[in-house]
């Protein structure tokens, strides 16, 4: 990353010493339901909400410092929603893609989409990998959305790929470790998260980066996404320099 992109000003903000910032930050973006019900709106114009506020978090997360954002945008298990509200949900992340891209790829971010292509309309795909094609080469911020994203089948992916290699004689049992596994994920050559962030108060992972998560600090949230302001990112930020992280140490 490069350090002409760090805003000082927003560091002291944060008030959190650059090395207690954290390399990669995963968001699991929830409540945009709840936060529509309690207005008496349709859990679309939650979901339009929730995808205005991205703009702001990836912008605070570069001017910090941040490497890698990961945000949960569509799970493997959304699809049991009803057919209009999957479909919004695409329509808004084109929608979220046309809007952003120009000022994204300006600012050095790259995008990465993680996930299954299964079931996605072809005019989506499209839109997802241009937005990759063209950031592919950006040295700062890696913005990866999770879509059509589940951890469990993102391992039966790298579980196939690994036993593919080795039938073909290209790796050997004895070569798979961890950092092989972690080279068949979707998040391949990224550092796993050090901080997991989840609002609208649910404690629990819905299938999200199950092996990568392993040692990250986890921060819960009672904000709606839609409420996700950067001073609640911040706080949140906050609450993880706090920490003391061992990794089964003493630290
Ligand atoms: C998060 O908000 C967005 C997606 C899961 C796509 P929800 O739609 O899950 O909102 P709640 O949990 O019903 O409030
Ligand atoms: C997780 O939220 C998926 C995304 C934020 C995209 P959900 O709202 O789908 O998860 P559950 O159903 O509460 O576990
Ligand atoms: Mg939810």
């Amino acid at each position: 990353m490069k350090p002409s992109v760090i805003s000082k000003a927003a560091i002291e903000r944060l008030g959190v010493k650059s090395e207690l910032i954290p390399k990669h930050i995963a968001i699991i973006m929830d409540g945009n339901g709840r936060w529509a019900k309690a207005r008496g709106k349709k859990r679309t114009d939650g979901h339009r909400a929730g995808m205005e506020r991205i703009h702001d978090i990836v912008k605070a997360s570069q001017d910090i410092g941040v490497e890698h954002l990961t945000l949960y945008a569509f799970s493997c298990e959304n699809w049991k929603r009803p057919k209009l509200e999957v479909q919004a949900l695409f329509s808004l992340l084109v929608e979220y893609f046309h809007k952003e891209i120009d000022e994204l790829n300006r600012n050095g971010v790259c995008i990465r989409i993680i996930g299954q292509n299964d079931n996605i309309p072809d005019n989506i795909l499209r839109v997802l990998r241009h937005a990759e094609d063209l950031t592919k080469d950006n040295p700062n911020l890696t913005l990866n959305i999770a879509f059509n994203y589940g951890s469990r089948q993102e391992m039966v992916h790298a579980v196939r790929n690994m036993a593919n290699e080795v039938a073909m004689g290209a790796i050997g049992v004895d070569e798979i470790d961890e950092a092989m596994i972690s080279s068949h994920l979707y998040t391949a050559g990224q550092p796993d998260p050090d901080l997991l962030i989840r609002t609208s108060g649910e404690q629990r992972l819905s299938n999200y980066l199950l092996y990568q998560l392993a040692y990250a600090e986890f921060v819960f949230l009672d904000e709606h996404w839609p409420d996700f302001t950067v001073d609640v990112y911040y706080k949140a930020i906050r609450q993880y320099a706090q920490r003391s992280r061992r990794f089964g140490g003493l630290g």
